[in-house]
């Protein structure tokens, strides 16, 4: 028997419900920024050991839900598991981001990838999702999510981070599409198999993180990035233990494309801070939610900067639902972990009088 969920503000602004306050949730809640992360880390012995660990992945998911009043706990994993999945040798290289030991440079190799089995090469995800929905019980709705195949695809071809925009993969782009749409049709099919896997285990809302859609031309993002995300929502389950199961679409950069996200079928679209949410609202209409879009930096401010910003986002909005609270990017491992309460504290007391008119 799976839990009755006490805690379903999150789900219901998703889908513009009426609820009693503003949901909210941080990307990269489970994270460096708190000592518990960084001891249950050590214990794994790494960032990767943690990730493939079921009970320890499980024990940091809940971390930031003992701290703080959230409405949604995150699995704890990375968008780069699939690509390893998938052969290419993820490691960590100490102080320095992501790496793949085999980067896709050659055709005979791209050709050959193949989807992963999400039950098989991804089973210590599939294991940490049924592991946190249990330990959870019923507290707030468990969301999983996954990188956009574009963004994954910028990892796979660089075989790293890069601060000069990808520069590997922007020329298969130009010289090659045929190869890079073929990275991107593989891709695509793996990421609708897990993320529907993580819903048959028990995740209740999933996102799918485009951190680099932003990057390219409009024609380029629509080809490239938003095809294939509108491609993954229509193989999505989309009901699960007799809910809705909702989707969210996160482009970092994406402000001047929402009306076109919000025509890929998904319940949500998460905007960074570079976009103003009462624009963003008034652009969207009632199609879907909007989730956001708190400047991380913010949290190094005091307390009273905080909670300021915190009021003026929440009034940009304006009253009603459909508005999830979150940062506009993942919240730096810099941040001091008194300042986020003081964040979900404002959210907390500012966002019920947004809400008046619906309880
Ligand atoms: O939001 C959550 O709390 C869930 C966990 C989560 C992580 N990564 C944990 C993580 C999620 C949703 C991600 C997504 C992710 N991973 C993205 C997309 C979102 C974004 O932030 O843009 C990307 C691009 C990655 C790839 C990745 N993983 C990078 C670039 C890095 C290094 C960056 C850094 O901060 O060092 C990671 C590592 C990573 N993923 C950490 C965490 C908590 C830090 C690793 C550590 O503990 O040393």
């Amino acid at each position: 028997m799976t839990a009755v969920l006490q805690n379903d503000r999150f789900l219901r602004a998703l889908l513009r419900q009426p609820v009693d306050q503003t949901p909210m949730w941080l990307m990269r809640q489970a994270g460096r920024y708190l000592p518990e992360y960084c001891a249950t880390r050590k214990q794994a012995g790494s960032f990767l050991q943690l990730c493939q660990n079921p009970a320890l992945a499980t024990e940091v998911t809940l971390q930031p839900l003992e701290r703080y009043a959230l409405d949604a706990a995150i699995l704890f994993s990375d968008i780069l598991t699939v690509p390893d999945a998938m052969g290419l040798g993820l490691y960590f290289a100490e102080g320095e981001g992501p790496r793949f030991e085999r980067p896709l440079r050659d055709e005979a190799a791209i050709r050959q990838l193949q989807a992963p089995d999400p039950e098989l090469e991804l089973r210590y995800v599939m294991d940490a999702v049924r592991e946190i929905r249990k330990a959870l019980q019923g507290r707030v709705p468990l969301i999983g999510f996954s990188g956009s195949p574009f963004t994954l695809a910028c990892y796979m071809v660089e075989g790293r981070g890069s601060s000069d925009g990808f520069p590997v993969t922007k020329t298969m782009l130009h010289d090659r599409p045929d190869l890079f749409h073929h990275i991107l049709q593989v891709t695509a099919t793996a990421v609708t198999a897990y993320l529907n896997a993580q819903i048959a285990a028990g995740a209740q809302a999933v996102q799918l993180f485009d951190t680099w859609g932003g990057t390219l031309t409009k024609a380029a993002y629509q080809e490239f990035s938003l095809h294939y995300m509108q491609q993954i929502i229509s193989g999505l389950t989309r009901e699960a233990e007799g809910r809705k199961v909702p989707v969210i679409v996160f482009t970092k950069g994406g402000g001047q494309w929402l009306e076109m996200i919000a025509d890929t079928g998904c319940d949500a679209v998460g905007l960074d801070w570079t976009t103003d949410l009462g624009d963003a609202r008034r652009r969207v209409g009632d199609r879907v939610a909007l989730q956001g879009n708190l400047d991380p930096s913010t949290l190094f401010a005091q307390p009273a900067a905080i909670e300021r910003e915190v009021m003026r986002l929440l009034d940009s909005y304006g009253q009603g639902s459909g508005h999830v609270f979150n940062l506009g990017h993942g919240i730096s491992q810099f941040t001091r972990p008194e300042h986020v309460t003081a964040l979900v504290q404002a959210v907390q007391q500012h966002s019920r009088a947004y809400h008046r008119a619906a309880v």
